[in-house]
C-alpha cells in the first residue's frame, strides 16, 4: 500500500513538472523570440545612426599629393563596386562607360582629369550651371552625406582598377 501511494505521488510529481516544464519552455523560448525582434528592430535604428555618424566622421581624404589611398587596395575595389552599383550604374551604366551620365573611364573629361575633380564631384555633385553635357542630360547629384568620403575613394579605387584592366586588354 505504501509503496502504491508514493508511486501515484511521484506521477503527479512528474505530471506537475511536465507541465510546468512546457509553461518554462514556452515561455523561455517566447520571451527569447520578443528580445530578439526588438534588438533587431534597435540595430537598424543603430544601424542608421552608426551610417550618419560615420559619414559626418569620416576623416579618409585624397593624398597630399592627389593620390587615392585606397587605390589597389583590393578590398577597398571590391567594396567600391558594390557602392557604384547601387548609387551610380543608374546613370553612368553597369560598367561605367556611360548612359545618361557620362562614360568615367574614357580619357574625355567634361570636369576634369584628375582625382582632385573626379572627388570633389561626386562629393558635391554638379550645379545646374556648370552643367557640360550637350545636350543636357539631367543632374549629377552630390554624395557627400549619402556615401561619405570613404566610400567615395572605395568608388574611385574601382574605377581605377576598371580603368588599367581597360587599358590591359585595348580591345574592349
Ligand atoms: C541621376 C543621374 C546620376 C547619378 C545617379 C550619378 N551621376 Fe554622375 N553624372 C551625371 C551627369 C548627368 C553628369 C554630367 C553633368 C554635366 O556636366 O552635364 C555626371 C558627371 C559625373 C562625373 C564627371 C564626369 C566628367 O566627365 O568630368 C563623375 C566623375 C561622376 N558623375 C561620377 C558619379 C558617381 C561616382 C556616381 C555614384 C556615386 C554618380 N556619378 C551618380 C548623372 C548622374
Amino acid at each position: 500500500m505504501e509503496f502504491r501511494k508514493k508511486n501515484t505521488g511521484s506521477r503527479k510529481i512528474k505530471k506537475v513538472s511536465l507541465v510546468f516544464s512546457v509553461f518554462y519552455i514556452t515561455t523561455v523560448f517566447g520571451f527569447s523570440f520578443v528580445t530578439f525582434c526588438n534588438s533587431k528592430k534597435t540595430s537598424l535604428k543603430e544601424q542608421l545612426i552608426d551610417h550618419k555618424i560615420s559619414t559626418l566622421m569620416d576623416t579618409t581624404e585624397l593624398n597630399q599629393n592627389g593620390e587615392n589611398p585606397l587605390e589597389g587596395n583590393a578590398e577597398a575595389i571590391a567594396k567600391g563596386a558594390v557602392h557604384y552599383s547601387t548609387m551610380c550604374s543608374v546613370c553612368h551604366g553597369t560598367g561605367a562607360q556611360g548612359s545618361t551620365g557620362p562614360d568615367l573611364l574614357d580619357n574625355a573629361w567634361l570636369h576634369g582629369n584628375d582625382n582632385y575633380a573626379t572627388y570633389n564631384i561626386i562629393m558635391n555633385g554638379i550645379r545646374l550651371e556648370n552643367m557640360k553635357m550637350n545636350p543636357p542630360r539631367g543632374k549629377m547629384p552630390p554624395y557627400k552625406n549619402i556615401l561619405g568620403s570613404h566610400k567615395i575613394l572605395e568608388i574611385m579605387a574601382w574605377l581605377a582598377d576598371q580603368k588599367s584592366k581597360l587599358k590591359e586588354n585595348p580591345d574592349n
